[in-house]
């Protein structure tokens, strides 16, 4: 029978510091008000100064093999964005921190659907038989990227680290990760970028260049994207699973904007209730954001063992992805 990666511990971690709609500075010339209602969300969290993506992904991934009960995985893999440097990669350092040295351990950067292009890696290595347990973290520090004059994403963007461990099981079980669908449109590059700092544009010291060293996005643009893209991945599963949207208990998408979920809901013609949204508490949280939000319906109450959910996530590149599968009972820790 096919090997499939089953989901087998949850777990996540905000930064201590939260910031309100009412912290952020006057000078953005932007208010509670308009970003509550434009976008759902209330306040969001930073890392400290001095802390970085891999103690963020360090907290995560303690708990989910908490969770799990897995004292040792064979694969680390980090979905971020936002790794401590260039080079080397982030998940080695994070392995070796958790207990996990010798594992195989690599970053990925599918931006916002890292956590779905992680998802879709974790189930290659397990059936393949490259690895029988799997620590996938999504884990992010925006705050490090974000321009504090840009009212377009200051507002937007949070900190935070979500992460599930997976072990080999078989396709019929709680938990499997189900179909996948992963995409991308690199025509769309520029809509959510970070410009300087890479190969093409060498951040140089010039300050007129210092702008370059923050995440820029053509948020109207990108808002149409990120609903049609997830809604029409979220049919290519379903289709490949031979399911219909009625057969569908519960949505966990990317938490860019409560406005864009409810759309996403319209448009595949689910209930909105059934849409798991946390955007109120941490803002966009990119590769973390699909793990977060999977904690925090699980916590309140609003993901149950048994349920039926679709897993869909839009992001930069442009990236979009989803899966199917039904959510199992897990034990968190804290
Ligand atoms: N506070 C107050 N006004 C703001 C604002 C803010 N934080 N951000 C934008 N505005 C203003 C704009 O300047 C514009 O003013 P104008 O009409 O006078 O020019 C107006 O609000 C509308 O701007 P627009 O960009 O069209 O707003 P929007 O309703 O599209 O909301 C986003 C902006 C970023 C919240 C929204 O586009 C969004 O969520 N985009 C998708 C993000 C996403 O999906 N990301 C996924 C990948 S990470």
């Amino acid at each position: 029978m096919t090997r499939a990666a089953v989901i087998s511990g949850l777990g996540g971690w905000l930064p201590p510091r939260m910031v309100t709609n009412g912290d952020l500075p006057a000078e953005l010339g932007t208010s509670d008000h308009w970003i509550r209602t434009r976008t759902g969300i209330t306040r969001r969290h930073y890392a400290a100064p001095g802390s970085a993506t891999s103690d963020l992904a360090v907290e995560a991934g303690a708990r989910a093999l908490a969770s799990s009960g897995e004292p040792q995985v064979d694969a680390v893999v980090l979905a971020t964005t936002t790794p401590d440097r260039i080079c080397p990669a982030t998940a080695p350092e994070v392995a070796t921190r958790l207990g996990l040295t010798g594992a195989a351990a690599f970053d990925m950067n599918a931006a916002c659907t890292g956590f779905l292009y992680g998802l879709a890696c974790a189930a290659g290595l397990i059936a393949t038989g490259v690895a029988d347990r799997v620590l996938l973290i999504g884990a992010e520090t925006y705050s490090s990227i974000l321009d504090p004059r840009d009212r377009g994403t200051a507002p937007i963007f949070g900190d935070g680290a979500g992460a599930v461990v997976l072990r080999a099981g078989t396709p019929d079980e709680p938990g499997a990760v189900g179909h996948i669908d992963l995409g991308s449109d690199g025509d769309g590059a520029g809509l959510i970028a970070v410009g300087g700092g890479g190969s093409r544009q060498r951040l140089s010291g010039r300050p007129e260049l210092e702008g370059e060293r923050y995440l820029t996005m053509s948020g109207r643009e990108v808002f149409k994207h990120a609903v049609t893209r997830m809604a029409d991945s979220c049919r290519t599963v379903l289709k490949r699973a031979g399911r219909d949207v009625a057969d569908i208990d519960r949505i966990v998408a990317h938490q860019a904007n409560i406005r864009i979920l409810h759309q996403l809901a319209d448009e595949l013609g689910v209930d909105r209730y059934r849409v798991v949204a946390n955007i109120d508490r941490v803002g966009n949280t990119a590769a973390a954001s699909v793990p977060l939000a999977l904690l925090h319906g699980v916590a309140d109450g609003a993901l149950r063992p048994g349920q039926r959910t679709l897993l869909t996530a839009f992001g930069a590149g442009l990236t979009w992805g989803s899966t199917l599968l039904t959510w199992p009972d897990l034990a968190l820790r804290d």
